[in-house]
């Protein structure tokens, strides 16, 4: 059954190695203080270029990382603590940005989707563990056919069912979706995205999707959040961010998105340009400021995110002067 998941003020920072040279510790605010809810049932999109903090946040959710500081809730638990994670792991699935890297090659398909019933205890003996897994591989478009085979070999789109089948085989409340679309082609993007649509509704799930991808996000989600460097930036319901995108990213992204769609006549007029910092350093002030056409003297202060229309939030002092004209 879908719960509400709730993340507040959520940071993870990374400590790289101190130099003996400069005696200097390096560290990477990877998540910098993210708050966001969906509600049960509903998907969020996280969107925002590679960099930007967005694999961090979800392996933060799922309990891979530990948390720098901040709280994580699946209905009214609380699972940022190491204990409670424990006896709440159940209820977040993550699936992985690479499916093959998730799967152990030499062992089958049988024993990627019957362990984790075996771990959870689900499923009164070895055959019903059995039953179940290839009811769960018919739920995501395969068949039991692939219980004896290894992941090597198979494609990428059938790998990704896989991972998918996996993480349903606990029955979780939360599933949470790095790139699930990312390095496969066109044909099998739009078979995902389908796939998808059909689990969430099949059963019953609250949904985080990664994407880099804008109109993947605008297919698959309810709302959409914009991360940038570690923080959101942008966030509502998504056909009203993706209509009136109002921070600079993402109106650059959303521009993007539409380039190559000659009819959408998107304003390209003062898009930003420039990349993430390949080592996620930040700008003093607002992290944007390097690649924004609109700063001035006020973007030195971090902006936090303000409310710049009915359940639509943004995080830029400029907001007012910056043309939201895009149509
Ligand atoms: N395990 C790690 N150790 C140190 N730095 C990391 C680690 N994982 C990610 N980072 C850094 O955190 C930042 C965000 O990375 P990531 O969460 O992978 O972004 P995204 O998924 O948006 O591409 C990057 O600067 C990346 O180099
Ligand atoms: S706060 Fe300033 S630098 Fe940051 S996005 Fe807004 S205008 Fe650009
Ligand atoms: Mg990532």
């Amino acid at each position: 059954m879908s719960q509400r998941l709730r993340v507040e003020e959520l940071s993870k920072t990374f400590h790289g190695r101190r130099s003996w040279r400069t005696m200097h510790t390096p560290s990477v605010h990877a998540v910098d203080d993210v708050s966001l809810t969906i509600e049960p049932g509903q998907t969020l999109a996280l969107v925002g270029e590679s960099g930007c903090g967005k694999s961090t946040l979800v392996r933060t959710i799922a309990g891979i990382y530990q948390a720098t500081a901040g709280r994580i809730f699946v209905g009214d638990a609380d699972i940022s603590d190491r204990r409670a994670l424990r006896r709440h792991r159940r209820a977040v699935q993550l699936v992985p940005q690479n499916p093959l890297s998730s799967l152990n090659r030499s062992r089958t398909i049988r024993h990627a989707l019957t362990q984790p019933l075996r771990v959870h205890h689900i499923g009164a003996d070895r055959s019903a563990q059995e039953r179940r897994a290839a009811t769960l591989l018919e739920q995501v478009g395969l068949s039991a056919d692939y219980l004896p085979r290894l992941p090597v070999g198979m494609s990428v789109g059938e790998l990704q069912r896989v991972v998918v089948a996996r993480a349903l085989a606990v029955e979780p409340s939360v599933l949470l979706l790095d790139e699930p679309t990312s390095s496969v082609d066109l044909t099998t993007k739009a078979r995902i995205i389908n796939l998808l649509l059909d689990v969430q509704r099949s059963f019953d799930l609250t949904c985080m999707i990664i994407t880099h991808e804008i109109d993947i996000a605008r297919h698959l989600s309810h709302r959409m959040a914009v991360m940038y460097l570690g923080r959101i930036v942008e966030s509502g319901l998504t056909e009203e961010v993706f209509n009136r995108p109002r921070h600079p990213y993402t109106q650059m992204l959303v521009a993007s998105a539409t380039a190559a769609d000659p009819l959408a006549g998107r304003h390209t007029g003062d898009m930003p340009r420039g990349e993430v910092p390949s080592d996620g350093s930040h700008a003093d002030g607002c992290a944007f400021s390097p690649r924004c056409a609109h700063t001035a003297d006020v973007c030195r202060a971090v902006p936090t995110l303000r409310a710049v229309g009915p359940d639509h939030r943004a995080a830029c002092h400029r907001i007012e002067q910056i043309d939201t004209a895009v149509p």
